[in-house]
């Protein structure tokens, strides 16, 4: 028998759909390969609390189709002061957990790379979130469901601007990162998107928008993200107003409906895949590490590359946004 003989898995920052589809594979694995799994309440905060659960196959049955996370979640100060990790290692010890499965974003990998640098027991990680901006990874649970939902919602909106010949600036998540804005807005074919990763849009908003309306279009939609460097939506159709005299121009800001829902397939399947290859990357005595996906195939990142490196848009689809909305 290994070492590790009980793991715990917990879910940290935002929620995300498809974070209990990856709980369900994690504790299903476990399970598989013979080692007692705990479920870890409210991220680093439960460990800080010892609010541990255990966990059978039965626990994590009819989770998959679900939104949130069942283990809830937390953004956790005290996690990010030594005693407050010092707390987290005693509880672990005393509950004699050999492992830790950790399903969150960058900030939550910081947190577990710093306490694997004080302790010696294994944190390993799974990208959980809708942002999509971690490095080292493709893709990041929930980010396909949260994407649809904008989607969706978009079309919508479209409905009514058309109706009545309307500008809509339409604001949605995505932190410092601009995948959420990038991607709906090439699905949406959105005549504008405002993202952090490129500067001075707004100067030629007017352009895009002028050539779009020589034909006579009867609705404008401009996808703004939350964290351009020119405000958020209600701040840029205040800058713009006036250039456009002759639109109504309306706000949307589609906030936390985006995080919600029943999680898609690909969410699904690639955070079973992700949960699954957790529990093996703790088997294979790794630690301090996240289990991503690129081009397809589980990769393992050091979460010292995961939380430092940039994660970028792909800049041939900025120009091929600019292109198709013309
Ligand atoms: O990281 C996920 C995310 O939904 C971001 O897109 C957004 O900026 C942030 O979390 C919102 O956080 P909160 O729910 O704490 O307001």
């Amino acid at each position: 028998m290994g070492k590790i003989k009980k793991i715990g898995v917990l879910t940290s920052g935002g929620d995300a759909p498809g974070m209990n589809a990856a709980i369900r594979a994690v504790v299903r694995t476990a399970v598989y390969n013979g080692i007692e799994v705990v479920g870890i309440v409210q991220g680093y905060k439960g460990l800080i609390n010892a609010e541990f659960r255990p966990f059978s196959s039965s626990s994590v049955s009819d989770i998959i189709q679900k939104g949130g996370t069942i283990l809830k979640t937390a953004r956790c100060e005290e996690f990010k002061s030594p005693e407050g990790r010092k707390k987290a290692y005693d509880n672990l010890k005393e509950a004699q957990i050999d492992g830790v499965v950790v399903i969150g974003g960058d900030g939550s990998f910081t947190g577990a790379r710093i306490f694997n640098e004080e302790y010696d027991i294994p944190f390993v990680g799974i990208p959980g979130t809708i942002d999509n901006d971690i490095y080292g990874t493709d893709y990041t649970i929930g980010y396909d469901t949260a994407l649809n939902t904008v989607v969706e919602a978009v079309d919508k909106i479209r409905d009514t601007a058309s109706a009545h010949n309307r500008m809509f600036f339409v604001e949605v998540m995505g932190a410092e990162a601009g995948f959420i804005a990038l991607y709906s807005g090439i699905a949406t074919g959105a005549e504008a998107i405002f993202i952090p990763e490129t500067k001075g849009e707004a100067r030629d908003l007017k352009k895009m928008i002028e050539t779009g309306n020589r034909r006579k279009k009867s609705s404008n939609i401009i996808i703004v993200a939350e964290g351009d460097e020119e405000g958020g939506a209600f701040a840029i159709a205040e800058k713009m107003k006036d250039d456009f005299k002759d639109f109504d121009v309306r706000v949307s800001v589609l906030g936390h409906l985006q995080r919600g829902g029943s999680p898609s397939a690909i969410d699904r399947v690639n955070a079973s895949r992700l949960g699954h290859a957790a529990v093996e990357a703790l088997l294979d005595d790794q630690k301090s590490v996240m289990v991503g996906m690129l081009n397809g195939e589980i990769t393992l990142v050091p979460f010292r590359k995961a939380v430092k490196l940039h994660k970028d848009v792909n800049r041939s689809l900025v120009e091929l946004a600019e292109i198709l909305s013309a």
